[in-house]
């Protein structure tokens, strides 16, 4: 192992450049030694921005390079074959790369498990952008989950629901939300995007999964806005709901949304067990970005719910009190996985495994949608 990992990037977009390359930046065990973009002046800027050596646009070119430990694929994810994590995660994988991927690394939960599977054989380890169990306040619920805090737990609740994408006339600029055609059924979108953290911390948290759900995929917005002005039918799952019932015996509902009015992210998850309860909420109109509160009273005329103080181990290298979520959770999340890496030990939470977990479900919601029915697990 070298003293420091060296770790390749993959897209110099607008999420690279404000959560991936400064989370890279602040971890003591790695450098990012290139950095590769179809697009050159995009790759020149981030390389210059970040003090970058190597600027490639052909990310086969950076995978042959034998001193380059980890790769980074931050590509736009996309609807349906638009997706090019997966070919990118599988090549990284190939290589025998450690990869961290933007979630999701794959549309079907059955080739995210194949992915595993090859980064197991190859002895490297994985890690998914599942961003919200990097907040410092969810790391320590799930610590004191743990420890026993709620007793057995019964009920989770969780959402994701912010509105980036509430307004029909502002000009579509992500293609990943505009559907090919416009006569499809629709396609599955919000619950990737944004469903895809809530319902990992779902499973973490309850430490179960799940043996049945029903779900429904929503279209509320049904014409947007191209930045040429016309309008386009978008079908796309911008709101939807499951209830899930876990193996070990509780249930969980959870919904996502990218057209209800709530801040970036808009994410809350909420445990009640049978000793107590932890609810916690992660919000841009948070002081500190998110709030952890609990509760353990017994007597329903007693119960208060109080603010709990994360202990300063939770936080990342180089926290300032107040800074935006972005850098503070991704921080966190490049920091974990250089630590687990370095370390060489069994541990690497929110790895492609857990990823095929959270993407079964997702397509588990898509079946059970289009057939209206429960559907078992797993699938
Ligand atoms: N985990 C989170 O909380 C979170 C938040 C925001 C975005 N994201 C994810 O991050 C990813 C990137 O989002 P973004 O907003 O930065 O997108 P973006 O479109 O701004 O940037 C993506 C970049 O990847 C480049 N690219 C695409 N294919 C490539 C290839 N084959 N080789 C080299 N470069 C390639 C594009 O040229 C582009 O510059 C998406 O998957 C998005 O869903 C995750």
């Amino acid at each position: 192992m070298p003293d420091k990992l060296r770790v390749g990037v993959v897209g110099a977009g607008r999420w690279s450049r404000s959560a991936h390359l400064p989370g890279f930046q602040r971890s003591p065990h790695c450098d990012v030694v290139a950095i590769c973009d179809l697009n050159e002046d995009m790759a020149k800027e981030a390389a210059q921005q970040f003090d970058i050596e190597d600027v490639y646009t052909d990310y086969e070119k950076m995978l042959q390079r034998d001193d380059i430990d980890v790769i980074d694929v931050c590509t736009r994810g996309g609807i349906g074959d638009k997706n090019n994590h997966e070919p990118l995660a599988f090549a990284a994988v190939q290589a025998g790369k450690h990869c961290l991927c933007e979630k999701p690394v794959a549309h079907d939960y059955k080739s995210t498990w194949k992915a595993h599977e090859l980064a197991t054989d190859k002895g490297l380890k994985t890690k998914v952008g599942l961003t919200f169990r990097y907040a410092p306040s969810m790391q320590y619920m799930r610590d004191l989950i743990a420890e026993g805090f709620v007793g057995d737990p019964y009920i989770f609740n969780g959402y994701e629901q912010n509105s980036q994408f509430i307004s029909p006339t502002e000009p579509v600029t992500k293609v990943d939300l505009i559907p090919e055609t416009e006569n499809e059924e629709i396609k599955v979108s919000s619950i990737e995007g944004y469903g895809a953290p809530i319902i990992d911390l779902s499973l973490w948290f309850v430490d179960s999964p799940l043996k049945s759900l029903v779900g429904l995929l929503y279209n509320f917005v049904p014409y947007r806005t191209m930045p040429s002005g016309d309008k386009i039918r978008t079908n796309i799952d911008d709101g939807d709901t499951y209830i899930g019932e876990y193996k070990n015996g509780g249930f969980c509902t959870i919904q996502s949304s990218y057209v209800t009015v709530n801040s970036y992210p808009g994410l809350e998850a909420r445990l009640y067990g049978s000793q107590g309860a932890l609810i916690c909420r992660l919000g841009a109109e948070l002081e500190h970005q998110e709030v952890l509160r609990k509760s353990t009273s017994p007597n329903a005329h007693e119960v208060e719910y109080v603010e709990v103080d994360i202990p300063d181990k939770y936080y990342p290298p180089g926290y300032t009190p107040g800074e935006p979520w972005p850098a503070m959770f991704y921080a966190n999340l490049v920091h974990n996985f250089m630590e687990e890496i370095v370390n060489d030990t069994e541990e690497n939470q929110g790895n492609f495994a857990q990823s095929a977990m959270v993407q079964e479900i997702i397509n588990a919601v898509e079946l059970s949608h289009r057939e209206r029915r429960w559907v078992d697990l797993p699938l």
